[in-house]
């Protein structure tokens, strides 16, 4: 079982350091990323308040400058290093946490265990780990490092967790380990939708890959009321109906698979359909009134995925009206996943405050991880807490 750390927990580790792993693999000028960013401070704030120092640790894209297979230039691996840097997350995390945060700019771990040896802060920001060839590899010799920068280590950054890598697995068996607040609050949520889903239950799936998806529509075949399919999941549904895709994002291998749902009378597909030439770029309005007047009367909502291209305005009508209709049902017990669907709310006017009067929506910082875990499948950093 995970341990999760809490009020006892860090009273025990006061005037030590904690190795916290976060996810800032998000775009900070974003609500979206903002978003995530905020999700840990609850963490952060906990740790200070027992005055247990932090280390953060975190990754950001999928730097090319580690694979040795195709080594790249010089030259782009400084502009990398640049783009992917974490450093712009110090002044924005001061700001968030009302403290100093100092960024070790270096991944020599000695160096960095010499800086926080001499350093009067108390938070501190590492470079970005996937930096590191190890990382990715989940890599113990790494691990063993980055444990050496503390005395616990706590994973709060369930976005992350679907991975097995070095800060987020090896890491736990080096160091006392826990689970931090969003990470708790992402499994009870998530647990409690597969535990307890009262009918009817509707799952929502959008966006532009069709293999990610798949898993959700067979883990719930049994359990779930509804699936409501648009995006690249809701084309490939459409091809296997027989219907051409014309230029529009669909999956020509997973065609063959998703026919044995295509037909079935809880599947939606879109009647109607907005798009350019002979691509599908968002749902029509006869589907959006179809698909809202579902979501308004179901009990269980799970969502992954816009329904449109919504970053074009003329697109995203058809992601406003799911985001209008979920907002309306204060009923259902509804999660809402996957950066790009958090990233529409920005859709609905004043959706903070409309967010904030509903408790019964929960929205992930978990993408992939999400939709890994909902499909039932386990994942390595949360395994590695339960060792
Ligand atoms: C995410 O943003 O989904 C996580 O940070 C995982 O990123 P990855 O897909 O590059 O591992």
């Amino acid at each position: 079982m995970i341990k999760f750390l809490n009020d006892g927990i860090a009273k025990k580790y006061k005037g030590k350091t904690c190795v916290l792993r976060v996810d800032l693999n998000v775009d900070p000028k974003s609500d979206e990323g903002m978003f995530r960013l905020r999700s840990v401070l609850p963490t952060i704030k906990l740790l200070r308040k027992n005055k247990v120092r932090v280390v953060l640790v975190s990754h950001k894209g999928r730097p090319a400058l580690t694979n040795k297979k195709q080594p790249i230039t010089e030259s782009k691996k400084r502009e990398e290093q640049k783009i992917l840097s974490l450093k712009p997350f110090t002044k924005i995390l001061e700001n968030e946490i009302g403290e100093q945060v100092s960024f070790l700019p270096v991944l020599d771990f000695q160096k960095a265990n010499d800086a926080l040896e001499s350093a009067k802060q108390n938070i501190f920001l590492l470079e970005n780990i996937r930096f590191c060839v190890g990382e990715e590899k989940n890599d113990e010799k790494l691990a063993k490092h980055i444990a050496e920068l503390g005395d616990i280590y706590v994973n709060d950054a369930f976005a992350v967790s679907h991975r097995a890598h070095a800060s987020v697995s090896a890491i736990t068996k080096f160091l006392p380990h826990f689970g931090g607040l969003q990470l708790e609050k992402e499994i009870n949520n998530l647990k409690g939708v597969m535990a307890k889903s009262e009918s009817p239950f509707l799952i929502i799936l959008g966006g532009a890959k069709t293999s990610d998806k798949l898993p959700l529509i067979e883990r719930f075949w049994k359990k779930a009321d509804m699936f409501l399919v648009a995006g690249g999941p809701g084309n490939t549904m459409l091809a296997a109906q027989g219907i051409p895709m014309g230029d529009s994002i669909y999956d020509p291998k997973l065609v063959m698979e998703v026919k044995k749902y295509a037909f079935k009378p809880n599947v939606f597909t879109q009647s109607d359909a907005i798009g350019a030439g002979t691509k599908i770029l968002d749902i029509g309005p006869e589907t959006a009134e179809e698909y809202s007047e579902l979501i308004r009367s179901s009990k269980t909502i799970i969502w992954n995925g816009p329904v449109g291209l919504f970053e074009k305005k003329q697109y995203s009508n058809g992601t406003k009206a799911i985001w209008s209709a979920v907002l309306e049902n204060k009923k259902a017990t509804i999660i809402v996943g996957g950066g790009e669907t958090i990233a529409s709310a920005k859709l609905v006017s004043n959706f903070k405050a409309k967010l904030s009067k509903r408790k019964n929506i929960f929205l992930s910082t978990g993408g992939g991880a999400m939709l890994e875990y909902l499909s039932g499948k386990k994942l390595p950093g949360m395994d590695a807490l339960n060792a």
